[in-house]
């Protein structure tokens, strides 16, 4: 480049952002920032110390190495993974203190190569587990959660502490026929078959948690996106895109 490039980031932008959407949340909803991709181009470690000094306890990123990178630099809180990983990354992922997301059956065979192994290995490992109810990017099908339970139970030391699955468009969350409401309804499938692990539902990108905001300042509570308190892992939102209004108005 011939010319000086800079990119100013305001975090008391990012801190306005955070407390408005955790305002927004009932007491006690898993709620998990994604500073995958080096925070959307903001600077992931900058941007994760400041989630953590807010309190913030979870946060997400796509690759290991993106979680591993957050360690380097001393952050502490929960960092899921949400890209797959061999036998290599499980190995990673743990010795890191990452949670895994596993998404697939291999997942599963890598951490069970390591997990409660041997006196240097953890014996216990927390996993979030993904389905796929309609991205059709990752996850298991939902015609595997039985098996998927099954497996688990089998393996006292897998302790499941989340089950999730990915919106593909969550700014249609209003409309009650709508993709989002299908995907939500065949998620809500899943709090019969893990419902006795007690687990965190989580589902609600950026658009999802607009689209909730929308329908409860309307007061339609019967919608599948109001109807739970799912989780939520606002990305773009968090970095002050709205991803339901390109026309600058303020969402909050
Ligand atoms: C698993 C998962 N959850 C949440 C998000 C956040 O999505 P958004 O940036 O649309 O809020 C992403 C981003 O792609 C994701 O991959």
């Amino acid at each position: 480049m011939f010319r000086k490039t800079y990119a100013d980031i305001q975090i008391d932008n990012l801190e306005y952002n955070i407390t408005q959407i955790r305002n927004h949340l009932s007491p006690g909803t898993f709620f998990c920032p994604m500073v995958k991709a080096n925070a959307y181009g903001h600077g992931d470690v900058a941007v994760a110390k400041a989630l953590e000094i807010m309190g913030v306890q979870s946060m997400g990123v796509c690759l290991i190495e993106e979680g591993l990178l957050l360690r380097q630099f001393g952050v502490n809180a929960e960092i899921l993974v949400f890209r797959g990983f061999d036998l290599n990354g499980a190995r990673r992922i743990l010795e890191q203190k990452l949670t895994p997301v596993v998404s697939d059956w291999s997942h599963f065979e890598a951490l069970d190569q390591i997990v409660g192994r041997g006196s240097s290995l953890p014996e216990f490992c927390q996993i979030h587990i993904k389905f796929n109810t309609g991205m059709n990017r990752l996850g298991f099908g939902l015609e595997e959660a039985q098996e998927v339970l099954e497996y688990v139970k089998e393996r006292k030391k897998f302790q499941v502490r989340g089950i999730l699955t990915h919106l593909y468009k969550g700014e249609d969350g209003i409309h009650s026929e709508g993709r989002t409401a299908e995907q939500l309804r065949r998620f809500s499938e899943l709090r019969a078959v893990f419902g006795s692990l007690n687990p965190i539902f989580h589902a609600l990108n950026s658009g999802g948690v607009i689209s909730q905001i929308q329908l409860k300042k309307y007061g339609h509570v019967n919608a599948p996106l109001t109807t739970f308190p799912w989780g939520v892992r606002p990305g773009l939102m968090i970095y002050g895109y709205n991803p339901l209004d390109n026309t600058g108005n303020e969402l909050f």
